[in-house]
Order: C-alpha cells, then structure tokens, then sequence
C-alpha cells in the first residue's frame, strides 16, 4: 500500500505542503475512546516550528474532525482528521521548478509522477504531513495510557552533542518518559539540550543543517505480541517510521553496538522480580524473535540534516536537461530532529496499538 500502513488499525496520510488541507485517516479504531482535543492541540504545539531552531513558516494547524467521533468519543468508523495549509509562499518553488535540491525528493518525485506532481514546498512528501500524523497520536497514545502503555522520545544525539540515555530501573524509566511528554525540546539532560539548540542557531547562520539521533522507548507493553518472520514488531515498526521523511536508519536495543560484541556479555539474563519475569538488561529491545518479550520496546532511528540549505551547491536542471548551481532559499528547518519527534511517537503508538489489536482483537481498546 502507497500511504497506507496497518492492518486492524489502518492508517492513511493525504495532501500536499501547498495544498488546500492535508490528513489522515484511522480506519479500525475501536468504539469509545476518547478524544481529547486539548490532547491533540498538545501534539501539534510540540511539532510547530519555534524560534531559530525551526523553519519560519506559521503552522496554526486548526485541526478539524469531520467524521468517526460521537460526543467526544470514537464511532468505530473511519475517523479523518483535516489540517489546512496557511502561511504557504510558493514563489521560490516556482522560481526554481526543474532544480532538483539535493538530498530532497524533487527529482525522485518528478520521475515516480512524470511532471504531474505538486512540487510546491515538496508535496506530497513534505515533512507537514507529520502534523496530521501528531494529532492522530494524541487520540492513540491516549487509548494505549488507558492500557498502562506509555511512548516517549528523546534527541539522543545530535551533530555529535549526546543526551543522557533512558534510565534502565523501569519506574525511573517511566519517569522519564513522562518528563518528555511537557517539554518543546525532548532531551532528558536540559544542559545538553541547551547545547543542541545552539549548535541548531550556528549551523543555520553558517547557511547549513544538523542531524542526529532520536530515541524512543515504549514501556508496559504485554509480552507475546507480534508476528514470528514478517509481521514482527521490528518489522513493523520500522516499515511505519522509515514513512517519515528524513529517517534513515534504525536500531533496536544495542543494535549495531552488539557487531563486535560476546554473548555472554550481551545477552539479557532472565530473573524473577516481584513475581514476574525480567530481563536484568534489555540488548534486545524488548523483543525476541520478533515478539515482545515484556521488557520496554527500545529503538533509536537516525534522522538525517534538512536537504534545503542556502548554501550553493552542485545540481541539474531535470526539465532542461543541463547542470545548473542551487542555493535553496525559503523557510527551512535546520534540524529536523525535535519537529520530527511528535510524528515518531505518534506512528509508534499506531504500531503498537495495531500489533495489540491484531494479538487480542479491536475490543481490547474498546469501552464495553
Ligand atoms: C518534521 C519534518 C520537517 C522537515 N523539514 C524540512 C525542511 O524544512 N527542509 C527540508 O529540506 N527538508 C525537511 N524535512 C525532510 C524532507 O521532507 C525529506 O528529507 C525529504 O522528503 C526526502 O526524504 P528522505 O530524506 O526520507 O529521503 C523535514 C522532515 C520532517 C519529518
């Protein structure tokens, strides 16, 4: 499926940066959960752009639900959220239509729809349509806190400045994850955002863009959920994040730092504590053979720096056929890191709640 993805909870984006709305619809969401609009307005403050460290353009995003809610609580049907576009200036897009931005989708678009794309502040595949995927959130992260579930994300690392890692004791765990959920600028250590956020200001003044790390945690999730081989939850969730633009990697659990490591270092020994059974480390994210284990679902993806810089840089013209120098003007984010974050926990929580719901079935989460 093209902009679809789940299968108990099936989600779709839709729009375009410069068109009349854009949204999402959540088909398979069970009767009676409530939706919170204060909730939503939440998320999308998290995700609006802010100061020097966000792209200048105003993303009001007056959200409206036009279907799949009944005196404040979900129908069961399809439910649509719609978020019109303000503040678009198309000029610069229209003044450079034909140079592909590197490192952007321009000319990926232009050969996929032959010319007849939006190519307005990048379409369709622009990072806006993350502001209907963070609204969504709200009503899907508020559905799993019903269940004891809870997502949070950090900017672990950016252009080299790390935060502290999530605590490993899981009330400390839970802690933090909660402490996440007020903040603008997710870091756990406020000294290293503060650090972030300035090497944010300085590489935009030197005409250029940052990248780094975010990682999330999902904790008080049910062991046993998740397909063996195709359907597991690293499947899954990767297939959903990797939809978000800019994320180019992903680990779960240790991830690439078990290459050069021992088993007998790296393997979660299993303890009983208080009558349940635990992993005394969680290398594995919480999954094992692709099934959830009962430990925190641990992941951490790499978002790369925003393309559009206003620095030139080589590039063609693909409607004239001839190389051609580009130095993007507009508004753009020069980190994309913390604007993406609300997307992350959001499409998180549409996974888990599909993963829970194809394990135990839609009344899991309905109010009966
Ligand atoms: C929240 C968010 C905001 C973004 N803002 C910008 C931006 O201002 N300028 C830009 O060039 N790319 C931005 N991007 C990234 C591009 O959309 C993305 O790099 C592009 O679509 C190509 O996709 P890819 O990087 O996944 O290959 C943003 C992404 C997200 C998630």
């Amino acid at each position: 499926m093209k902009n679809t993805f789940g299968s108990a909870l099936a989600v779709t984006l839709f729009g375009e940066s410069h068109g009349e709305e854009i949204g999402v619809v959540l088909d398979g969401l069970a009767p009676g959960i409530p939706v919170d609009g204060a909730a939503i307005e939440k998320k999308l403050l998290l995700r609006r752009p802010a100061g020097k460290t966000g792209s200048g353009r105003r993303e009001p995003d007056p959200f409206r639900i036009v279907s799949g809610v009944f005196g404040g609580k979900t129908t069961g049907t399809p439910l649509c959220i719609l978020i019109p576009n303000r503040d678009a200036k198309s000029e610069e897009y229209e003044r450079t239509r034909g140079l592909a931005r590197p490192g952007h989708a321009d000319y990926a678009a232009y050969l996929k729809y032959h010319g007849f794309e939006d190519y307005r502040g990048a379409g369709h595949a622009s990072g806006r349509l993350t502001a209907p995927l963070a609204a969504a959130g709200a009503i899907v992260e508020g559905a799993l806190k019903a269940k004891g579930i809870r997502i949070g994300t950090h900017i672990a690392r950016l252009d080299g400045i790390c935060d502290r890692s999530f605590p490993e004791d899981a009330e400390e765990l839970e802690g933090a994850i909660l402490s996440l959920a007020e903040k603008n600028f997710a870091v756990l250590d406020e000294n290293a955002g503060e650090a972030m956020r300035r090497r944010i200001e300085e590489a935009a003044e030197a005409g250029d863009s940052v990248g780094g790390v975010l990682e999330t945690a999902a904790a008080g999730i049910p062991g046993g959920v998740g397909e063996p081989w195709f359907d597991g939850v690293e499947n899954a969730l990767s297939r959903a994040l990797f939809g978000i633009p800019a994320v180019k990697g992903i680990e779960f659990g240790a991830g690439f730092g078990m290459a050069d490591a021992r088993g007998s270092a790296w393997n979660d020994p299993f303890r009983m504590r208080d009558g349940k059974i635990r992993t005394v480390s969680n290398h594995n994210g919480g999954i094992n053979g692709g099934v959830t284990n009962g430990m925190p679902l641990l992941f951490r993806l790499l978002v790369k720096p925003a393309p559009s810089i206003p620095r030139e840089q080589k590039t063609v013209d693909f409607l004239k056929g001839e190389d051609a120098v580009l130095a993007v003007g507009g508004r753009h984010d020069p980190a994309i890191l913390h604007r993406a974050r609300p997307a992350v926990d959001a499409v998180t929580a549409m996974v888990i709640y599909d993963l829970l719901a194809v394990r135990f079935g839609i009344d899991y989460f309905a109010d009966v």
